[in-house]
């Protein structure tokens, strides 16, 4: 029986240090599926909730040089399906949909966190004392 124990235990500690790091924030559940895939495969490198710092130097993804109009999702389903010079092309391991679910889920964590593009801030010098 204490063999058994102890097997189990390792296991355990061996399934946890496996897997890539899972997400501290919750979100809606029409962004629970990006979420799950983004957390089985992208987390390794882009840390919980892409915040980064993961492994191998990758990118916060919730940042200003991200949003939609620095970033578009067409950019996001090309790095993942061809990568970059730095990161290893994430082809075959989400289909289409999912692609687009974890694209959903980043756009959604986003917006979550209230970024404002560079150009939004638009300050009126003349009126500053
Ligand atoms: C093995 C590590 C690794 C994994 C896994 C990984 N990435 Fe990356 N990712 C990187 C690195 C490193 C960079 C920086 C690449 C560069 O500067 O060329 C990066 C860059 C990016 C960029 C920005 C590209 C750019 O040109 O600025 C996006 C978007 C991105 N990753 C999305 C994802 C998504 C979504 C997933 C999961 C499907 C994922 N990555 C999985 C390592 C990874």
């Amino acid at each position: 029986m204490k063999k058994i124990i102890t097997i189990l235990f390792a296991l355990t500690l061996l399934v946890a240090s496996c897997g890539a790091p899972p997400p501290t924030k919750k979100v809606p559940a029409e962004f629970k599926t990006g979420q799950t895939n983004f957390h089985k495969v992208c987390s390794n490198c882009h840390g919980p909730d892409a915040m980064s710092p993961g492994n191998f130097k990758a990118p916060r993804l919730i940042d200003e040089d991200y949003l939609p109009e620095n970033f578009s999702d067409d950019d996001i389903r090309e790095t993942i399906n061809k990568g970059t010079d730095k990161m290893p092309p994430q082809k075959g391991k989400f289909n289409a949909s999912e692609v687009n679910q974890i694209i959903k889920y980043l756009r959604y964590s986003q917006s979550a966190a209230e970024l404002i593009p560079d150009h939004a801030i638009d300050i009126d010098e003349e009126d500053e004392i």
